[in-house]
Protein backbone atom coordinates (compact mmCIF):
# COMPACT_ATOMS: atom_id res chain seq x y z
CA UNK A 1 0.00 0.00 0.00
CA UNK A 2 1.54 3.66 -0.94
CA UNK A 3 2.33 5.48 2.23
CA UNK A 4 -0.06 8.37 3.18
CA UNK A 5 2.22 11.28 2.27
CA UNK A 6 0.78 14.68 1.80
CA UNK A 7 3.85 15.53 -0.64
CA UNK A 8 5.65 13.92 -2.86
CA UNK A 9 8.94 15.20 -1.68
CA UNK A 10 8.02 12.97 1.59
CA UNK A 11 10.21 10.13 1.75
CA UNK A 12 11.74 10.51 -1.30
CA UNK A 13 15.33 10.68 -2.72
CA UNK A 14 16.88 13.30 -4.84
CA UNK A 15 19.82 12.57 -7.45
CA UNK A 16 21.35 15.77 -8.15
CA UNK A 17 22.87 15.86 -11.74
CA UNK A 18 24.76 18.13 -14.05
CA UNK A 19 23.14 18.63 -17.48
CA UNK A 20 26.50 19.11 -19.04
CA UNK A 21 27.96 16.39 -17.74
CA UNK A 22 25.46 13.47 -17.54
CA UNK A 23 24.53 12.21 -20.93
CA UNK A 24 24.94 13.29 -24.06
CA UNK A 25 22.74 12.50 -26.85
CA UNK A 26 23.48 14.43 -29.71
CA UNK A 27 27.03 14.00 -30.09
CA UNK A 28 28.00 17.22 -29.72
CA UNK A 29 30.64 16.65 -26.53
CA UNK A 30 28.25 18.44 -24.03
CA UNK A 31 25.22 16.53 -21.97
CA UNK A 32 21.93 17.44 -22.83
CA UNK A 33 18.38 16.78 -21.97
CA UNK A 34 17.67 14.21 -24.28
CA UNK A 35 20.50 12.58 -22.79
CA UNK A 36 18.95 12.65 -19.44
CA UNK A 37 15.76 11.55 -20.88
CA UNK A 38 17.33 8.58 -22.30
CA UNK A 39 19.34 7.44 -18.66
CA UNK A 40 15.88 7.73 -16.94
CA UNK A 41 15.65 4.08 -16.46
CA UNK A 42 18.63 4.13 -15.15
CA UNK A 43 17.87 6.58 -12.47
CA UNK A 44 14.48 4.58 -11.74
CA UNK A 45 16.64 1.24 -11.64
CA UNK A 46 18.76 2.74 -9.07
CA UNK A 47 15.86 3.39 -7.07
CA UNK A 48 15.82 7.31 -6.83
CA UNK A 49 12.54 9.60 -6.94
CA UNK A 50 13.76 12.74 -7.92
CA UNK A 51 16.64 14.55 -10.14
CA UNK A 52 18.18 18.10 -9.56
CA UNK A 53 19.40 19.60 -12.41
CA UNK A 54 21.39 22.86 -11.60
CA UNK A 55 20.54 25.93 -14.30
CA UNK A 56 19.62 24.58 -17.65
CA UNK A 57 18.92 28.19 -18.56
CA UNK A 58 21.05 30.55 -21.51
CA UNK A 59 24.43 31.34 -19.53
CA UNK A 60 28.07 32.31 -20.83
CA UNK A 61 29.26 29.99 -17.93
CA UNK A 62 31.40 31.85 -15.78
CA UNK A 63 29.87 30.36 -13.16
CA UNK A 64 28.33 26.47 -14.04
CA UNK A 65 25.41 28.31 -14.94
CA UNK A 66 24.51 30.21 -12.44
CA UNK A 67 24.99 33.51 -14.24
CA UNK A 68 21.89 33.37 -16.33
CA UNK A 69 21.19 35.74 -19.22
CA UNK A 70 17.50 34.33 -19.74
CA UNK A 71 15.66 33.03 -16.87
CA UNK A 72 12.66 31.53 -19.58
CA UNK A 73 14.46 29.84 -21.93
CA UNK A 74 16.73 26.90 -22.22
CA UNK A 75 20.52 26.81 -23.03
CA UNK A 76 20.69 25.71 -26.93
CA UNK A 77 23.77 23.26 -25.76
CA UNK A 78 20.93 21.63 -23.65
CA UNK A 79 18.00 21.56 -25.94
CA UNK A 80 14.70 22.95 -26.20
CA UNK A 81 11.65 23.82 -24.21
CA UNK A 82 10.13 20.40 -26.21
CA UNK A 83 13.07 18.34 -24.59
CA UNK A 84 12.41 19.70 -21.45
CA UNK A 85 8.55 18.33 -22.05
CA UNK A 86 9.58 15.08 -23.28
CA UNK A 87 11.70 14.78 -20.28
CA UNK A 88 8.92 15.74 -18.10
CA UNK A 89 6.75 13.10 -19.59
CA UNK A 90 9.24 10.13 -19.37
CA UNK A 91 10.16 11.10 -16.01
CA UNK A 92 6.52 11.43 -14.68
CA UNK A 93 5.68 8.15 -16.22
CA UNK A 94 8.52 6.46 -14.40
CA UNK A 95 7.41 8.29 -11.17
CA UNK A 96 10.51 10.39 -11.13
CA UNK A 97 10.05 13.98 -10.40
CA UNK A 98 12.23 16.55 -11.77
CA UNK A 99 13.47 19.90 -10.10
CA UNK A 100 14.59 22.98 -11.65
CA UNK A 101 17.57 24.23 -10.50
CA UNK A 102 16.29 28.56 -9.56
CA UNK A 103 18.83 31.42 -8.92
CA UNK A 104 17.40 33.99 -7.61
CA UNK A 105 19.27 36.28 -6.22
CA UNK A 106 21.87 37.66 -9.30
CA UNK A 107 22.39 37.43 -13.12
CA UNK A 108 24.74 37.50 -15.83
CA UNK A 109 26.20 40.50 -16.16
CA UNK A 110 25.15 39.84 -19.99
CA UNK A 111 21.61 39.73 -19.15
CA UNK A 112 19.19 42.39 -20.81
CA UNK A 113 17.66 43.66 -17.49
CA UNK A 114 22.22 44.49 -16.60
CA UNK A 115 22.60 45.89 -19.72
CA UNK A 116 20.06 48.03 -19.38
CA UNK A 117 20.84 49.34 -16.43
CA UNK A 118 24.19 50.04 -16.75
CA UNK A 119 22.87 53.05 -19.60
CA UNK A 120 19.95 53.57 -17.75
CA UNK A 121 19.58 56.93 -16.11
CA UNK A 122 20.94 56.85 -12.48
CA UNK A 123 17.52 56.69 -9.96
CA UNK A 124 15.33 54.90 -12.41
CA UNK A 125 13.95 52.03 -12.24
CA UNK A 126 15.94 50.40 -14.81
CA UNK A 127 18.77 51.36 -13.18
CA UNK A 128 17.70 50.40 -9.94
CA UNK A 129 17.16 46.56 -10.94
CA UNK A 130 20.99 46.15 -9.46
CA UNK A 131 22.17 47.74 -6.35
CA UNK A 132 24.46 50.49 -7.39
CA UNK A 133 27.02 52.62 -5.43
CA UNK A 134 29.15 55.79 -6.13
CA UNK A 135 31.51 53.69 -3.19
CA UNK A 136 32.59 50.62 -2.81
CA UNK A 137 32.61 50.73 1.11
CA UNK A 138 28.73 49.47 1.20
CA UNK A 139 27.47 46.88 3.11
CA UNK A 140 31.17 46.35 4.43
CA UNK A 141 29.95 43.43 7.32
CA UNK A 142 28.79 41.44 4.52
CA UNK A 143 31.97 38.42 3.94
CA UNK A 144 33.13 38.01 0.29
CA UNK A 145 31.94 34.36 -0.70
CA UNK A 146 34.20 33.81 -3.55
CA UNK A 147 37.43 34.99 -1.74
CA UNK A 148 39.48 33.38 -4.46
CA UNK A 149 38.45 35.01 -6.84
CA UNK A 150 37.39 38.44 -5.73
CA UNK A 151 38.57 40.82 -2.81
CA UNK A 152 35.50 42.78 -2.92
CA UNK A 153 31.26 42.52 -3.40
CA UNK A 154 31.57 45.49 -5.54
CA UNK A 155 32.72 45.88 -9.17
CA UNK A 156 33.22 49.71 -10.87
CA UNK A 157 31.10 49.75 -14.13
CA UNK A 158 32.43 52.36 -16.73
CA UNK A 159 29.35 52.74 -18.28
CA UNK A 160 27.42 53.07 -15.71
CA UNK A 161 29.92 55.23 -13.69
CA UNK A 162 29.22 53.56 -10.05
CA UNK A 163 29.96 50.64 -8.65
CA UNK A 164 27.59 47.85 -8.42
CA UNK A 165 27.07 44.41 -5.98
CA UNK A 166 27.71 41.34 -6.52
CA UNK A 167 28.36 38.96 -3.48
CA UNK A 168 29.45 35.89 -6.03
CA UNK A 169 31.67 36.49 -8.85
CA UNK A 170 32.37 40.04 -10.80
CA UNK A 171 30.37 38.75 -13.37
CA UNK A 172 27.06 38.11 -11.36
CA UNK A 173 25.50 41.33 -10.21
CA UNK A 174 23.18 40.93 -7.18
CA UNK A 175 19.80 41.89 -8.19
CA UNK A 176 17.46 44.60 -6.20
CA UNK A 177 14.78 42.92 -4.76
CA UNK A 178 13.87 46.31 -2.52
CA UNK A 179 12.46 47.36 -6.27
CA UNK A 180 9.27 45.80 -6.72
CA UNK A 181 9.92 45.64 -10.48
CA UNK A 182 12.57 43.18 -10.08
CA UNK A 183 10.07 40.63 -7.22
CA UNK A 184 7.61 40.68 -9.91
CA UNK A 185 9.48 39.91 -12.86
CA UNK A 186 11.37 36.71 -10.04
CA UNK A 187 7.71 36.49 -9.47
CA UNK A 188 7.42 35.83 -13.29
CA UNK A 189 9.74 33.72 -13.40
CA UNK A 190 8.61 30.96 -11.15
CA UNK A 191 4.87 31.50 -12.78
CA UNK A 192 7.13 30.38 -16.29
CA UNK A 193 8.37 27.21 -14.58
CA UNK A 194 5.25 26.16 -12.73
CA UNK A 195 3.57 26.40 -16.07
CA UNK A 196 6.11 24.18 -17.74
CA UNK A 197 5.23 21.19 -15.26
CA UNK A 198 8.08 21.30 -13.50
CA UNK A 199 8.17 19.23 -9.98
CA UNK A 200 9.97 21.57 -7.62
CA UNK A 201 12.70 24.60 -7.30
CA UNK A 202 16.16 24.16 -5.75
CA UNK A 203 16.13 27.75 -4.63
CA UNK A 204 20.06 28.93 -5.11
CA UNK A 205 21.64 31.03 -2.50
CA UNK A 206 18.37 32.18 -0.91
CA UNK A 207 20.20 34.18 2.44
CA UNK A 208 21.58 37.17 0.07
CA UNK A 209 18.19 38.79 -1.34
CA UNK A 210 17.88 41.69 0.47
CA UNK A 211 20.70 43.73 2.14
CA UNK A 212 20.86 46.05 5.17
CA UNK A 213 23.98 48.34 6.29
CA UNK A 214 25.67 47.02 9.56
CA UNK A 215 24.52 43.13 8.95
CA UNK A 216 25.82 40.03 6.91
CA UNK A 217 23.28 40.71 4.54
CA UNK A 218 21.78 37.28 5.36
CA UNK A 219 18.29 36.08 5.91
CA UNK A 220 16.75 39.17 6.46
CA UNK A 221 13.33 40.02 7.18
CA UNK A 222 12.31 41.05 4.15
CA UNK A 223 14.36 38.35 2.57
CA UNK A 224 11.95 35.58 3.98
CA UNK A 225 9.07 38.11 2.91
CA UNK A 226 9.46 37.70 -0.51
CA UNK A 227 10.35 33.83 -0.15
CA UNK A 228 6.90 34.03 1.40
CA UNK A 229 5.29 35.38 -2.30
CA UNK A 230 7.16 32.45 -3.49
CA UNK A 231 5.32 30.08 -2.11
CA UNK A 232 2.34 31.64 -2.34
CA UNK A 233 2.79 31.05 -6.22
CA UNK A 234 3.79 27.86 -6.13
CA UNK A 235 0.83 27.33 -3.23
CA UNK A 236 -1.60 28.74 -6.31
CA UNK A 237 -0.38 26.03 -8.43
CA UNK A 238 -2.66 22.87 -8.79
CA UNK A 239 0.27 20.78 -8.89
CA UNK A 240 2.60 19.39 -5.68
CA UNK A 241 5.43 21.47 -6.09
CA UNK A 242 9.01 21.33 -3.74
CA UNK A 243 10.29 24.42 -2.76
CA UNK A 244 14.36 23.33 -1.70
CA UNK A 245 16.45 26.41 0.05
CA UNK A 246 20.25 26.47 -0.19
CA UNK A 247 21.42 28.12 2.63
CA UNK A 248 24.83 27.58 3.33
CA UNK A 249 24.58 28.27 7.65
CA UNK A 250 23.96 27.09 10.63
CA UNK A 251 20.77 25.36 11.38
CA UNK A 252 19.81 28.23 13.52
CA UNK A 253 19.80 30.29 10.59
CA UNK A 254 18.55 28.03 8.00
CA UNK A 255 15.66 27.10 10.56
CA UNK A 256 13.87 30.29 9.21
CA UNK A 257 13.24 29.10 5.69
CA UNK A 258 11.13 26.53 7.01
CA UNK A 259 8.76 28.24 8.67
CA UNK A 260 5.25 28.01 8.20
CA UNK A 261 3.89 29.60 5.41
CA UNK A 262 7.74 29.64 3.35
CA UNK A 263 10.23 26.97 2.16
CA UNK A 264 9.29 23.47 2.16
CA UNK A 265 12.88 21.98 2.67
CA UNK A 266 16.36 23.32 2.99
CA UNK A 267 19.99 21.73 2.81
CA UNK A 268 21.69 20.79 6.18
CA UNK A 269 24.88 21.50 5.33
CA UNK A 270 26.17 21.74 8.83
CA UNK A 271 25.09 17.98 9.61
CA UNK A 272 27.62 17.24 6.10
CA UNK A 273 30.33 18.65 8.06
CA UNK A 274 29.93 16.72 10.95
CA UNK A 275 29.49 13.78 9.16
CA UNK A 276 32.82 14.18 7.49
CA UNK A 277 34.63 15.27 10.87
CA UNK A 278 32.77 12.25 12.63
CA UNK A 279 34.43 9.74 9.88
CA UNK A 280 37.69 12.15 10.18
CA UNK A 281 37.98 11.85 14.17
CA UNK A 282 35.92 8.06 14.87
CA UNK A 283 33.71 9.69 16.85
CA UNK A 284 30.60 11.06 16.51
CA UNK A 285 29.81 12.77 20.32
CA UNK A 286 29.24 16.47 18.06
CA UNK A 287 27.43 14.67 15.61
CA UNK A 288 25.23 13.60 18.27
CA UNK A 289 24.75 17.34 19.17
CA UNK A 290 24.22 18.47 15.53
CA UNK A 291 21.38 15.80 14.91
CA UNK A 292 19.82 17.16 18.20
CA UNK A 293 20.09 21.09 16.87
CA UNK A 294 18.45 20.34 13.62
CA UNK A 295 15.30 18.06 15.14
CA UNK A 296 15.18 20.59 17.53
CA UNK A 297 15.22 23.81 15.14
CA UNK A 298 13.35 21.63 12.66
CA UNK A 299 11.58 18.41 13.24
CA UNK A 300 11.00 15.66 10.78
CA UNK A 301 12.52 15.31 7.49
CA UNK A 302 12.57 18.66 5.78
CA UNK A 303 16.05 18.57 5.73
CA UNK A 304 17.79 17.75 2.73
CA UNK A 305 21.47 15.80 3.25
CA UNK A 306 23.83 15.46 1.01
CA UNK A 307 27.42 14.19 0.85
CA UNK A 308 28.40 16.25 -1.82
CA UNK A 309 27.75 18.14 -4.55
CA UNK A 310 28.72 20.19 -7.60
CA UNK A 311 30.26 22.85 -4.96
CA UNK A 312 33.23 22.62 -2.50
CA UNK A 313 32.24 20.72 0.34
CA UNK A 314 31.84 23.57 2.49
CA UNK A 315 33.18 24.05 5.89
CA UNK A 316 33.48 27.93 6.36
CA UNK A 317 35.69 30.01 8.87
CA UNK A 318 34.20 28.66 11.95
CA UNK A 319 30.64 30.03 11.07
CA UNK A 320 28.60 27.27 9.64
CA UNK A 321 30.63 24.93 11.84
CA UNK A 322 33.62 25.22 14.65
CA UNK A 323 36.94 25.48 13.91
CA UNK A 324 37.34 22.75 15.18
CA UNK A 325 35.53 20.65 13.12
CA UNK A 326 36.86 22.06 10.60
CA UNK A 327 40.16 21.76 11.52
CA UNK A 328 38.83 17.71 11.78
CA UNK A 329 37.76 17.28 8.31
CA UNK A 330 41.12 19.32 6.80
CA UNK A 331 43.49 16.69 8.88
CA UNK A 332 41.54 14.05 9.04
CA UNK A 333 41.18 13.03 5.53
CA UNK A 334 44.80 13.03 3.91
CA UNK A 335 43.62 13.76 0.28
CA UNK A 336 42.04 17.11 1.41
CA UNK A 337 45.21 18.71 1.94
CA UNK A 338 45.93 21.54 -0.80
CA UNK A 339 42.17 21.27 -2.37
CA UNK A 340 40.97 23.82 -0.29
CA UNK A 341 39.34 26.24 -2.38
CA UNK A 342 36.73 29.35 -1.11
CA UNK A 343 35.36 27.64 1.93
CA UNK A 344 35.52 24.01 1.74
CA UNK A 345 37.58 20.89 0.11
CA UNK A 346 37.12 20.69 -3.84
CA UNK A 347 37.52 16.68 -4.06
CA UNK A 348 34.31 14.55 -4.80
CA UNK A 349 33.55 11.59 -2.22
CA UNK A 350 35.44 8.75 -3.30
CA UNK A 351 38.91 10.08 -3.47
CA UNK A 352 38.47 12.46 -0.46
CA UNK A 353 37.97 9.11 1.15
CA UNK A 354 41.08 7.19 -0.78
CA UNK A 355 39.16 5.37 -2.93
CA UNK A 356 38.06 3.30 0.51
CA UNK A 357 34.35 1.76 -0.29
CA UNK A 358 33.88 1.64 3.67
CA UNK A 359 33.63 4.67 4.67
CA UNK A 360 31.86 5.38 1.59
CA UNK A 361 29.07 3.20 2.58
CA UNK A 362 29.01 4.27 6.38
CA UNK A 363 27.85 7.57 5.11
CA UNK A 364 25.53 7.17 2.50
CA UNK A 365 24.05 4.67 5.11
CA UNK A 366 23.37 7.65 7.24
CA UNK A 367 22.32 9.89 4.79
CA UNK A 368 19.46 7.09 3.76
CA UNK A 369 18.49 6.79 7.05
CA UNK A 370 18.31 9.14 9.47
CA UNK A 371 15.22 11.89 8.74
CA UNK A 372 15.31 13.62 6.01
CA UNK A 373 15.60 13.98 2.08
CA UNK A 374 19.50 12.42 0.74
CA UNK A 375 20.62 14.00 -1.88
CA UNK A 376 23.31 11.56 -4.06
CA UNK A 377 25.27 13.38 -6.21
CA UNK A 378 25.54 11.85 -9.94
CA UNK A 379 28.77 9.52 -10.42
CA UNK A 380 29.21 8.97 -5.91
CA UNK A 381 26.93 6.13 -6.92
CA UNK A 382 29.94 4.80 -8.38
CA UNK A 383 32.42 5.81 -6.33
CA UNK A 384 33.63 7.90 -9.29
CA UNK A 385 36.68 10.24 -9.25
CA UNK A 386 37.97 13.92 -9.67
CA UNK A 387 40.11 15.93 -11.63
CA UNK A 388 42.05 18.23 -9.34
CA UNK A 389 43.42 21.37 -11.30
CA UNK A 390 40.97 21.16 -13.48
CA UNK A 391 39.52 25.12 -13.47
CA UNK A 392 37.32 26.36 -10.66
CA UNK A 393 34.96 23.41 -9.05
CA UNK A 394 35.10 21.52 -12.95
CA UNK A 395 36.95 18.83 -10.53
CA UNK A 396 33.84 17.37 -9.36
CA UNK A 397 31.96 17.95 -12.53
CA UNK A 398 33.60 15.90 -14.95
CA UNK A 399 31.08 13.45 -17.51
CA UNK A 400 29.56 10.34 -16.17
CA UNK A 401 30.81 7.08 -16.56
CA UNK A 402 28.47 5.03 -18.15
CA UNK A 403 30.20 2.30 -20.03
CA UNK A 404 33.99 1.08 -20.54
CA UNK A 405 33.59 2.57 -24.33
CA UNK A 406 35.31 5.80 -25.39
CA UNK A 407 34.48 8.46 -23.12
CA UNK A 408 33.06 6.44 -21.18
CA UNK A 409 29.91 6.21 -22.96
CA UNK A 410 28.96 9.89 -21.98
CA UNK A 411 29.41 11.27 -25.67
CA UNK A 412 30.57 10.29 -29.20
CA UNK A 413 32.17 13.46 -29.65
CA UNK A 414 36.04 13.46 -30.07
CA UNK A 415 37.50 14.11 -27.27
CA UNK A 416 39.09 18.05 -27.93
CA UNK A 417 34.98 18.50 -27.54
CA UNK A 418 34.35 17.00 -24.51
CA UNK A 419 32.77 19.18 -22.32
CA UNK A 420 35.10 18.06 -19.34
CA UNK A 421 37.59 15.16 -19.71
CA UNK A 422 36.58 11.72 -18.23
CA UNK A 423 38.24 10.44 -15.23
CA UNK A 424 41.26 8.54 -16.04
CA UNK A 425 43.01 8.44 -13.12
CA UNK A 426 44.71 5.13 -11.31
CA UNK A 427 41.91 3.57 -9.64
CA UNK A 428 38.79 5.67 -11.18
CA UNK A 429 39.34 5.18 -14.94
CA UNK A 430 35.94 4.95 -16.46
CA UNK A 431 36.93 1.85 -18.02
CA UNK A 432 36.63 0.46 -14.78
CA UNK A 433 34.54 2.69 -12.67
CA UNK A 434 31.46 2.75 -15.08
CA UNK A 435 27.88 1.85 -14.73
CA UNK A 436 28.21 -0.78 -17.18
CA UNK A 437 30.74 -2.59 -15.55
CA UNK A 438 29.37 -2.28 -11.93
CA UNK A 439 25.63 -3.79 -12.57
CA UNK A 440 27.56 -6.63 -13.70
CA UNK A 441 29.68 -6.87 -10.14
CA UNK A 442 27.14 -7.80 -7.72
CA UNK A 443 29.36 -6.61 -4.78
CA UNK A 444 29.87 -3.03 -6.53
CA UNK A 445 29.44 0.28 -4.97
CA UNK A 446 26.49 0.77 -7.71
CA UNK A 447 24.87 -2.43 -6.45
CA UNK A 448 24.84 -1.40 -3.21
CA UNK A 449 23.35 1.88 -3.23
CA UNK A 450 20.16 0.33 -5.88
CA UNK A 451 20.12 -2.36 -2.55
CA UNK A 452 20.11 -0.07 -0.18
CA UNK A 453 17.73 2.54 -1.96
CA UNK A 454 15.30 -0.57 -2.95
CA UNK A 455 15.28 -1.81 0.75
CA UNK A 456 14.41 2.31 1.69
CA UNK A 457 11.61 2.25 -0.24
CA UNK A 458 9.92 -0.87 1.60
CA UNK A 459 10.82 0.54 5.03
CA UNK A 460 8.56 3.40 5.24
CA UNK A 461 10.16 3.73 9.17
CA UNK A 462 13.47 5.06 7.61
CA UNK A 463 11.62 7.41 4.91
CA UNK A 464 8.96 9.12 7.00
CA UNK A 465 9.57 7.99 10.73
CA UNK A 466 10.02 9.76 14.13
CA UNK A 467 13.69 9.84 15.31
CA UNK A 468 14.94 8.96 18.39
CA UNK A 469 18.36 9.15 18.95
CA UNK A 470 19.73 6.43 21.55
CA UNK A 471 22.52 6.20 24.18
CA UNK A 472 25.45 4.49 23.05
CA UNK A 473 27.97 4.16 25.42
CA UNK A 474 30.68 3.87 22.69
CA UNK A 475 32.31 7.27 21.45
CA UNK A 476 32.23 5.54 17.93
CA UNK A 477 28.82 4.25 17.45
CA UNK A 478 25.69 6.40 16.45
CA UNK A 479 22.39 4.63 17.19
CA UNK A 480 18.64 5.62 16.61
CA UNK A 481 15.62 4.58 16.12
CA UNK A 482 13.15 6.11 13.02
CA UNK A 483 9.19 4.43 13.76
CA UNK A 484 5.80 5.44 11.98
CA UNK A 485 2.74 3.71 13.85
CA UNK A 486 3.41 0.29 12.56
CA UNK A 487 7.37 -0.30 12.17
CA UNK A 488 10.08 0.94 13.64
CA UNK A 489 13.54 0.20 12.81
CA UNK A 490 16.75 0.49 14.72
CA UNK A 491 20.35 1.40 13.13
CA UNK A 492 23.77 1.77 14.53
CA UNK A 493 26.81 2.74 12.66
CA UNK A 494 30.43 2.94 13.67
CA UNK A 495 32.24 5.87 12.55
CA UNK A 496 35.44 4.69 12.91
CA UNK A 497 38.29 2.84 11.09
CA UNK A 498 38.30 0.42 14.30
CA UNK A 499 35.96 -2.50 14.89
CA UNK A 500 33.39 -1.40 17.70
CA UNK A 501 31.48 -3.88 20.29
CA UNK A 502 29.03 -1.71 22.76
CA UNK A 503 25.76 -2.46 24.37
CA UNK A 504 22.23 -0.55 23.40
CA UNK A 505 19.48 -0.05 25.40
CA UNK A 506 16.32 -1.21 23.80
CA UNK A 507 14.39 -1.90 26.55
CA UNK A 508 11.36 -0.05 25.23
CA UNK A 509 11.10 -2.79 22.62
CA UNK A 510 12.42 -5.53 25.03
CA UNK A 511 11.77 -9.21 23.98
CA UNK A 512 11.09 -8.17 20.28
CA UNK A 513 12.47 -9.61 17.57
CA UNK A 514 15.17 -8.02 16.01
CA UNK A 515 15.90 -8.67 12.03
CA UNK A 516 18.65 -7.56 10.08
CA UNK A 517 16.99 -5.88 7.04
CA UNK A 518 19.15 -5.23 4.43
CA UNK A 519 21.26 -8.56 3.66
CA UNK A 520 18.61 -10.71 5.98
CA UNK A 521 19.95 -11.71 9.22
CA UNK A 522 17.91 -13.05 12.47
CA UNK A 523 19.60 -11.05 16.04
CA UNK A 524 18.75 -12.04 19.32
CA UNK A 525 15.81 -10.37 20.82
CA UNK A 526 16.07 -7.18 21.90
CA UNK A 527 16.84 -6.06 25.34
CA UNK A 528 17.74 -3.57 28.07
CA UNK A 529 21.68 -4.53 27.19
CA UNK A 530 21.68 -5.49 24.02
CA UNK A 531 25.58 -6.74 23.00
CA UNK A 532 26.26 -5.62 18.99
CA UNK A 533 29.48 -5.65 17.17
CA UNK A 534 30.11 -3.40 14.39
CA UNK A 535 32.91 -3.99 12.12
CA UNK A 536 35.14 -0.83 10.94
CA UNK A 537 33.01 1.51 9.58
CA UNK A 538 30.23 -1.02 9.88
CA UNK A 539 26.53 0.12 10.56
CA UNK A 540 23.28 -2.09 10.64
CA UNK A 541 19.46 -1.45 9.74
CA UNK A 542 17.38 -3.56 12.44
CA UNK A 543 13.22 -4.23 12.05
CA UNK A 544 12.41 -4.50 15.37
CA UNK A 545 9.08 -6.74 16.12
CA UNK A 546 6.96 -8.41 13.09
CA UNK A 547 6.46 -5.72 11.25
CA UNK A 548 5.26 -6.41 7.67
CA UNK A 549 7.67 -5.51 5.27
CA UNK A 550 6.13 -5.64 1.68
CA UNK A 551 8.83 -7.91 0.33
CA UNK A 552 11.78 -9.73 2.25
CA UNK A 553 14.91 -7.73 1.34
CA UNK A 554 16.81 -10.52 1.98
CA UNK A 555 16.98 -12.14 -1.26
CA UNK A 556 20.38 -11.99 -3.11
CA UNK A 557 21.08 -8.96 -5.51
CA UNK A 558 19.59 -9.42 -8.61
CA UNK A 559 21.23 -10.59 -11.57
CA UNK A 560 21.96 -6.99 -13.55
CA UNK A 561 20.05 -5.73 -16.46
CA UNK A 562 22.03 -3.99 -19.63
CA UNK A 563 18.65 -2.39 -19.86
CA UNK A 564 19.63 0.69 -17.59
CA UNK A 565 22.45 1.89 -19.53
CA UNK A 566 21.20 1.07 -22.72
CA UNK A 567 20.17 4.54 -24.79
CA UNK A 568 16.44 4.33 -25.45
CA UNK A 569 13.51 6.46 -26.07
C1 LIG B 1 25.29 28.32 -5.17
C2 LIG B 1 25.67 27.26 -6.18
C3 LIG B 1 27.05 27.54 -6.68
C4 LIG B 1 27.10 28.91 -7.29
C5 LIG B 1 26.57 29.97 -6.32
C6 LIG B 1 26.31 31.27 -7.01
O1 LIG B 1 26.07 28.24 -4.02
O2 LIG B 1 25.55 25.99 -5.63
O3 LIG B 1 27.48 26.57 -7.60
O4 LIG B 1 28.40 29.21 -7.68
O5 LIG B 1 25.36 29.59 -5.73
O6 LIG B 1 25.17 31.18 -7.81
CA1 LIG C 1 24.85 17.41 -26.59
Amino acid sequence: MPDPVAHWWEGCVIYQLLPRSFADANGDGIGDLAGIRERLPYLSWLGVDAIWMTPIYPSPLKDGGYDITDFKSIHPDLGCMADLRQLLERAHRLGIKVVLDLVLNHTSVLHPWFQRARWAPSGSSERNFYVWRDRDDGYADAPVLFRRYESSNWEWDEVAGQYFLHRFLRHQPDLNYANPAVQEEMLAVVDFWLEQGIDGFRLDAVPFLFEEEGSRCEGLPETHAFLRRVRQRVDACDRDVLLLAEAIQPVQESAPYLAEGELHAAFEFALTAHLFAAVAQGRCDQLYTCLREAQNAVPGCRWALPLRNHDELWLGDGHLVSDAVVEAVCTGFPNAEGHWLNWGINRRLAPMLNGDPRPNTLLHSLIYSLPGIPCLYYGDELGMGDWPGLRDRDANRTPMAWTRDRAGGFSTAPDPLLVLPPITAPGYDYRVVNVAVQQQLSGSLLNWHHRMLTSRQQLPALRLGDFQLLESDHPSVLSYARSTGDMTMVVAANVSGTGASTQLDLGQWRGSRMREVVWGCEFPAASDSWFIYLPAYGFFWWLVGEADMVAEASEPPQPERAEPVAASS
